[in-house]
């Protein structure tokens, strides 16, 4: 504990942050010292034998440890009670996309068109690794896996420019519209499993690629942020009635409303973006302008 850091904080991040780093520590001994033992290495996050002083043998496996062995705390970009938000890793590829249909109430990824598959998450891992991420459960007995994901690309095409439709706009499901050098972040998707909404992991979702903007020296980012909550009022307005009134406040939306609330200015109602029916297939322009910018930084 540094002198700084109350005895709350301290159990904290012990029980939330350094759990991983404990269970690594414990693994890796453990197998150090049947190595010294035995006078043969093992690998600590296999299963191994291990001779007992009466020659008895028994069998060692680090249980829920699968993901342990990669896992590094440089690694973590910000932490929350009992979640770290990462950049995604290729073993968060099956959790991701459960968190995804999850999401969008849907089975599997399978059963929606536009939802990622773990090819796609592993390709976009390869395209632009900063811009993905993940929100891990480090423990509890769902520990290693992800219950929250954003993915983003970079574009030259500023947010003045005509909207184009998801589809259209991201190229392929790999992102192969994904721009290397361009200037602005476009917020592809975004999902937080139902059971652990509400508790700031999609705060921590924006503030992370707030700092990736931040970092890369981008102009800003923006996203068509759907109108998820339109299905209640679907008989009485059309969607772009009831965009307008989510952009003046007069009506809340579960999902444009949080993304207004996260410092993003909503611009525009921007109809037949993606096909959604509980948003009525549309959502609004949201845009951040990077107030750190520099024009040749
Ligand atoms: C949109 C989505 C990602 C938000 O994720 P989330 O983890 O619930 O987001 P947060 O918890 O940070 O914030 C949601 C709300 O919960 C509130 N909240 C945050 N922490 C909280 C806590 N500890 N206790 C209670 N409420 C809390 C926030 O105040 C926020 O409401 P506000 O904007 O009125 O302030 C999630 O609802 C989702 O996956 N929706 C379905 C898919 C979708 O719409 N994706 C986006 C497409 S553009």
């Amino acid at each position: 504990m540094s002198n700084d850091e109350s005895e709350l904080d301290a159990l904290r991040r012990a029980l939330n942050y350094d759990w991983p780093e404990i269970q690594k520590h414990l693994i890796e001994e453990g197998a150090k010292e049947a190595a010294e033992e035995d006078d043969e290495e093992r690998d600590p996050y296999e299963p191994y034998w291990r001779t007992n002083p009466d020659g008895t043998r028994t069998l060692h496996m680090s249980f829920d440890s699968w993901w342990l062995k990669d896992f590094v705390r440089e690694d973590v970009l910000l932490e929350l009670p009992g979640v770290v938000i990462m950049n995604t890793k290729p073993w968060h590829t099956d959790s991701v996309c459960i968190s995804l249909a999850d999401a969008y109430g849907v089975g599997r990824v399978h059963e929606c068109d536009d939802c990622f598959t773990e090819d796609d998450i592993l390709a976009h891992i390869e395209r632009f690794p900063e811009g993905q991420f993940a929100a891990q459960r480090i423990s509890g007995p769902n520990a290693g896996n992800c219950v929250g994901m954003a993915t983003t690309m970079r574009t030259s095409r500023p947010p003045t420019a005509p909207i184009r439709p998801w589809r259209h706009a991201i190229g392929d499901m790999t992102l192969s519209a994904h721009e290397p050098d361009g200037e602005w972040l476009y917020g592809v998707e975004m999902a937080v499993r139902p059971m652990y909404q509400g508790h700031g992991i999609g705060a921590g979702l924006y503030e992370a690629r707030f700092d990736l903007a931040r970092r890369l020296n981008l102009r800003g980012w923006y996203a068509v942020g759907m109108l998820m909550g339109y299905g209640i009022y679907a008989d009485e307005m059309d969607v772009a009635d009831y965009g307008a009134k989510v952009i003046a406040r007069q009506l809340k939306d579960p999902t444009v409303t949080m993304q207004m609330n996260r410092g993003f200015r909503a611009e525009r109602v921007i109809t037949d973006y993606v096909d959604e029916p509980a948003a009525g297939n549309a959502g609004v322009l949201i845009v951040w302008e990077n107030p750190d910018y520099e024009q040749d930084g």
